[in-house]
């Protein structure tokens, strides 16, 4: 009967998961949980090169990683697009222009996530391919500092677009109108391959790409939309 199903749903769930997914991983986790209460679950919240040692080590049933690793086999499924936007001061003169030359960008003090950050990578690698070097004023290993520092006049950013989708409409921060932006990332759900997925996180990751993925495009597909984002939505 479904009754003995939900039974047997019943144990702990291990998920580990890149900065940016804090954003919407756990809040797909209260309906998950009211589903299946006999279901307890540890979360991670850490950096691209953290979750790759967790990967490595086989900690975690589950990971949310944005770049594949190289360095072992995964299976992995894509949840939901995760673009990398400019972030500047709401009030910063950029702020009002179109189709900002890459130069333009380069030439702002610039606050940087920390070494080991995937964020941090695909922002240098972008600079890289343009032969540019950014003006790093400063190294913050959180999102949200990041965010306080731009809206503290620091510096300009360039961050995943979902650390601004809980900003009210009177946002101290403005998503600068940039060309080669946004960077089109994409969060996958990934485990080893050959791992045998334990029932438990089965269902999550059934949930995850299912229901889950619904109320992530809800929750956070509206800030996307609204900033003009929306194009590679799936
Ligand atoms: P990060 O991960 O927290 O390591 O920057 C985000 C990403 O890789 O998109």
């Amino acid at each position: 009967t479904i009754a003995d199903l939900k039974g047997l749903k019943q144990g702990r769930l291990r998920l580990a998961v890149i900065t940016t997914a804090k954003y919407f991983v756990p809040r797909l986790l209260g309906p998950f949980c009211k589903r299946y209460p006999g279901i307890d679950v540890s979360l991670q919240v850490t950096n691209h090169e953290h979750i790759l040692n967790r990967l490595n080590e086989n900690l975690d049933d589950l990971y949310v990683m944005s770049q594949l690793p190289d360095s072992i086999e995964v299976t992995y499924k894509r949840i939901l697009d995760n673009p990398l936007v400019v972030l500047a001061p709401a009030n910063h003169p950029l702020a009002q222009e179109k189709n900002i030359p890459i130069e333009r960008i380069a030439a702002e003090p610039f606050i940087m996530r920390e070494p080991g950050s995937g964020t941090r990578k695909a922002v240098q690698s972008l600079f890289d391919e343009h032969k540019l070097s950014l003006k790093v004023q400063l190294d913050l290993g959180s999102n949200e500092a990041i965010k306080q520092a731009i809206a503290g006049g620091l510096g300009i950013s360039i961050l995943s677009l979902h650390t601004i989708a809980l900003e009210g409409p009177i946002s101290q921060l403005a998503v600068l109108d940039a060309q080669h932006f946004p960077i089109e990332r994409y969060w996958y759900a990934i485990y080893p391959n050959g791992k045998q997925l334990s029932i438990v996180a089965r269902t999550f990751l059934d949930y995850l790409l299912t229901e889950g993925k619904q109320v992530a495009e809800q929750t956070s597909g509206r800030k996307v939309s609204q900033s003009g984002f929306s194009g590679q939505e799936q």
